[in-house]
């Protein structure tokens, strides 16, 4: 058995996971500091509160005990919030995780996988966004995450970690076996919202703008299942050990999906009616962000598996109707 650090492992999509790990050879270690994630999420894995921004605790811990690889999944990612509280971001993302690195260098060359996001590109110039396209992030948020990545790669040039990069699209769904979901506060994304409009736990639904150069006016997006995700943490954990070289991989399905088209799913799926109301841009959003996932297909052997729409929705709304996510 190995063990693995999972740092935000008590979060929407480390807890999911720490839970994939469960049954290989590999054993989940979580350190999260409940600053938006729950213990509940953690199950029955190992658990040390604490911050990742604390030199002294993961001196302790990195000094005592052999990891395999620590992932990381603890940033914060509102990107309104990122615009007016700038140096949240760049303390919590940027200044925390250099503490983090800093003392992983300092316990031998380890292994190490980042959480990063579409929004390191801002605007898209192709319809489908691979690895190679030029990175203008649009906000404090995108920004402190492409400067982890900067980071990273100056850290391997100079021998001191192995990393890889994972840029999520939009994650989306609940754990498949509904043991876990998005639990967010504020919640600001959008299938969560529609599902609370259909549960009545909200009142409506809002669309931030239709009047996008989009087929039905409304913003495009390209959702990822959580249990996708991890997967391909999990592949790449295990390619990663197995020597493999490439280290930054777009994860998306290729396909994107309307608001309007998410909303008419939802109805389908829950059978009610969610009522909408019509709002104005949210500022920052770009039309449509769809991602090329080919080279983790490629490389990983990544093959997602319930990324769907309708089976995201399904598992979404399985979540929100759960007893468990009080
Ligand atoms: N939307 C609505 N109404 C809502 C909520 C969202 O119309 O109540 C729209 C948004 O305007 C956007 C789309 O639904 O067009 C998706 O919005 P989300 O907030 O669910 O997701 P984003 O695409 O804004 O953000 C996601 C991640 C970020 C990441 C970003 C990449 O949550 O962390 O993708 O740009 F930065």
């Amino acid at each position: 058995m190995s063990d693995i650090l999972i740092i935000g492992g008590a979060g929407y999509i480390g807890a999911q996971m720490a839970k994939r790990l469960q049954g290989t050879a590999h054993k989940a270690v979580v350190l999260d500091n409940l600053s938006s994630g729950h213990r509940w999420a953690v199950g029955d894995a190992e658990f040390i509160e604490g911050d990742m921004g604390d030199a002294a605790l993961l001196d302790k811990l990195f000094g005592t005990r052999q990891f395999d690889a620590v992932m990381h999944f603890a940033s914060s990612i509102l990107v309104e919030e990122s615009v007016s509280d700038p140096g949240k971001y760049y303390d919590n993302n940027v200044a925390r995780t250099v503490t983090l690195l800093n003392s992983m260098v300092r316990h031998g060359r380890m292994r190490f996988i980042f959480s990063s996001t579409a929004a390191v590109f801002g605007n898209p110039k192709t319809a489908r966004i691979n690895e190679n396209h030029p990175m203008q992030p649009l906000n404090p948020y995108g920004q402190s995450k492409h400067m982890v990545e900067i980071m990273l790669r100056d850290y391997a040039a100079a021998g001191s970690l192995h990393y890889g990069v994972l840029r999520y699209f939009n994650a989306a769904g609940a754990d498949p076996e509904g043991e876990m979901g998005e639990c967010h506060d504020p919640e600001t994304h959008l299938i969560p919202r529609v599902l609370q409009a259909a549960s009545g736990r909200r009142k409506s639904i809002t669309i931030f703008g239709e009047d996008y150069p989009t087929p039905d006016g409304t913003c495009v997006r390209d959702y990822i299942h959580i249990a996708d995700l991890a997967e391909a943490h999990y592949l790449l954990l295990e390619y990663m050990i197995s020597g493999g070289k490439e280290v930054e991989f777009n994860l998306g399905t290729g396909q994107g999906y309307s608001v309007r088209e998410v909303i008419e799913t939802a109805r389908k799926v829950t059978g009610k009616e969610i009522p909408v109301e019509n709002a104005s841009r949210r500022t920052g959003d770009p039309a449509t962000l769809v991602a090329d996932g080919a080279k983790a297909r490629r490389v990983l052997g990544w093959e997602p598996r319930y990324s769907d729409l309708e089976t995201i929705i399904r598992h979404a709304w399985g979540w929100e109707l759960s007893p468990r996510r009080a």
